[in-house]
């Protein structure tokens, strides 16, 4: 099977690319975020703090969370109910960040990664995926961007949906890269083995021409 990595911080487009170039190389796109988005989803919903690692270790045998492929779609399921939709919230997000940060939750999840990467052929994002999940992946992008630009396509993308500004999304953006780049496990951050496409001054359009012609070489 072919495996390709994709990590980077928050905004940086890795789950848009990732897709894409998925749908051209007829590969299955796994967004790992989902998984901890979903955690953070039942956490609060559960009325339990995401920040209270205890109650969220506890919580976490009452938790089954699955990845379906509907048409090579993933739609995330927590103990039988699709989440996939209110997974995207900015509180989830947050708790999302938080709860990732708990070793036992990424233990909780890295089996559920390594059996859909070994059974089909993935491109994979997160931020632990080269270093942690897959370190033998085929192929390893590290993606990023400005804080700044991807704070600003983050805007463009939510401005009509979402009453929010340009500066709340850049504070959200900051704080979280913060969390993902210091915490003690699984901290995000580039394989030394990973190509680094800083998407910074480049289309959209050019990044894709660019993963998928790395991947039709390999
Ligand atoms: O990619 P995303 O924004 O949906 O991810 C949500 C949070 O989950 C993010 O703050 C970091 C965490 N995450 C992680 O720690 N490891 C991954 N492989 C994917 C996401």
């Amino acid at each position: 099977m072919i495996n390709v990595a994709i990590d980077g911080p928050a905004g940086a487009g890795k789950s848009s690319i990732a897709a894409a170039v998925a749908g051209k190389v007829g590969y299955i796109y796994v967004d790992t975020g989902a998984l901890y988005r979903a955690v953070a989803y039942s956490v609060i919903k559960n009325g339990t703090d995401p920040s209270d690692s205890e109650k969220v270790i506890s919580l976490l045998s009452k938790l089954q969370v699955e990845l379906k492929f509907v048409d090579k779609c993933q739609r995330v399921f927590v103990n039988d109910e699709d989440v996939s939709d209110m997974i995207r919230t900015p509180e989830v997000s947050m708790g999302a960040s938080v709860v990732s940060a708990i070793g036992e939750v990424r233990n909780f999840l890295f089996e559920l990664q390594k059996k859909i990467a070994r059974e089909n052929n993935v491109i994979m994002d997160g931020r632990d995926i080269g270093t942690v999940v897959l370190p033998d992946a085929q192929l390893k992008i590290f993606l990023t961007a400005s804080p700044q630009e991807r704070a600003r396509r983050r805007y463009e993308e939510i401005k009509d949906k979402q009453d929010v500004s340009f500066d709340e999304i850049l504070i959200d953006i900051i704080k979280r890269d913060e969390n993902d780049m210091n915490r003690a496990v699984s901290p995000l951050r580039q394989a030394k083995d990973a190509v680094l496409v800083d998407t910074t001054e480049m289309s959209i359009e050019e990044v894709i021409s660019c993963i998928e012609s790395m991947i039709r070489k390999l």
